[in-house]
């Protein structure tokens, strides 16, 4: 797994929503209720950018059709049947780390 700096974020302990470029993906940082959730930007339905979404009830809600995705799991809603990827939020002492694994490490399992 490659871990990625992300630029500092103002106001860290006010809930927001913001995206970030990493490992050559968009990712959708969430700052709900003292955690950090980091998950892959865009949304399976139609393409939308879910950093311009809302954050209700630990879901991520999409600001075109409404499709949700748990913050944690990126699970879709009920009946969705799809899903976000997610990714590991560090933070150190020099800042905010996202891990990103690998093709051949998410193939692997690993
Ligand atoms: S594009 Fe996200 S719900 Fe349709």
């Amino acid at each position: 797994m490659k871990w990625y700096k992300i630029p500092e974020i103002q106001n860290i302990n006010e809930p927001f929503i913001t995206k970030i470029k990493a490992g050559g993906k968009s990712i959708c940082l969430v700052g709900f209720e003292d955690r950090i959730y980091a998950l892959s930007a865009i949304c399976p339905h139609a393409g939308a950018d879910l950093s311009e979404g809302l954050c209700v009830k630990g879901k991520i809600v999409c600001p075109y059709h409404r499709y949700t995705y748990n913050l944690e799991t990126g699970k879709g809603g009920e009946g969705q049947n799809d899903f976000v990827a997610t990714y590991l939020v560090e933070l150190r002492e020099d800042g905010i780390y996202v891990g990103i694994k690998s093709f051949w490490e998410r193939l692997s399992g690993r």
